[in-house]
């Protein structure tokens, strides 16, 4: 079976590829993105989101594929991507296509930062005969970016108190590993999860706990959030992206929990703290 991995260059990519070549030698293994890379049991092939003719060669010949969303905060491009994608599996005849989306994903409209995951979605639960959706948390690994930050205000920010699931990357990548190389998964709609919701009280607690300074959370309002990016210069895109992240976390989007990455990677997720500690050594 020829197992393609679309975005493999990037963090969640090299991991799902590295799950796969860990997990299985029976499979080829098919790395896509536009700066492709092979190694030992891995074929590179270029295939640009932003360019569906190289995507028809990229997922020629491809039994299943992990379809990776980008980073591209600009609104409107990741939901035309991720369509694009789907598209050309359906028209390579890619017989599986798995997509990774994010938890709460709902129906949203562009700009809403959670409209390409539902674009995403609902592309593929339409066309695509065989599909799987596994559903992202939060990483673990973002909320460790955001500890320097935080250790140096003394604070942690949202919207309100809420609660998040945190997944460590490894989790994500083991958990969709286990979709393509195991069976029964058609027509399903996985949530990768941490075993454990945390509160913005519990995690400042944890964060402080490892970097050894005092760190709170902190309820603010969205403009004085939105204010402090506008004053570091940040794009009004990448403002509302974040501010719409936030908005989810306090509606209670990325609060929930599920057995699925135990269920799909044979293994428990990692331990918030352990994935926050591994980052901010
Ligand atoms: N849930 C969360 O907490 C969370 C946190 C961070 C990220 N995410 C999301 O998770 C996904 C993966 O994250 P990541 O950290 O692995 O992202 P990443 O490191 O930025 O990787 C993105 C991948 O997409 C490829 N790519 C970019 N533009 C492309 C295009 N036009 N056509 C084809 N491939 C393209 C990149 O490789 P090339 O440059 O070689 O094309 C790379 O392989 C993204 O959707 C990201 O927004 C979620």
């Amino acid at each position: 079976m020829n197992i393609g991995v679309s975005g493999a260059s990037g963090n969640l990519g090299q991991a799902i590829v590295r799950e796969l070549q860990a997990r299985n030698n029976v499979h080829k293994i098919i790395a896509i993105s536009r700066t492709p890379k092979s190694s030992d049991g891995v074929e590179g092939r270029v295939g640009d989101y932003d360019k569906p003719e190289t995507l028809a060669t990229a997922y020629a010949g491809l039994d299943k594929v992990i379809l990776i969303p980008t980073s591209d905060l600009r609104p409107g491009m990741r939901g035309s991507q991720n369509e694009a994608a789907i598209a050309a599996a359906v028209a390579a005849g890619v017989k599986h296509i798995v997509l990774l989306s994010a938890a709460g994903t709902r129906e949203q409209a562009e700009p809403a930062i959670g409209a390409s995951y539902w674009r995403g979605e609902q592309a593929l639960i339409k066309t695509a005969a065989q599909w799987t959706i596994l559903r992202m948390n939060y990483y673990a690994e973002a909320l460790a970016q955001e500890a320097q930050s935080a250790a140096q205000s003394g604070m942690l920010t949202g919207f309100a108190e809420n609660k998040v699931a945190f997944v460590g990357r490894e989790d994500v990548a083991a958990a969709a590993a286990g979709i393509v190389l195991g069976e029964g998964h058609v027509g399903a709609i996985y949530n990768a999860t941490g075993a454990k919701s945390y509160t913005g009280a519990e995690r400042a607690a944890l964060l402080a706990d490892i970097v050894g300074k005092p760190i709170a959370f902190a309820a603010i309002p969205v403009d004085a959030l939105k204010g402090g990016m506008a004053q570091m210069g940040l794009p009004d895109f990448v403002i509302n992206a974040v501010a719409g992240i936030q908005q989810d976390f306090a509606n209670g989007a990325f609060d929930v929990v599920t057995g699925d990455v135990e269920k799909l990677a044979g293994r428990a997720p990692q331990d918030l703290r352990d994935v926050l500690a591994a980052n901010l050594k």
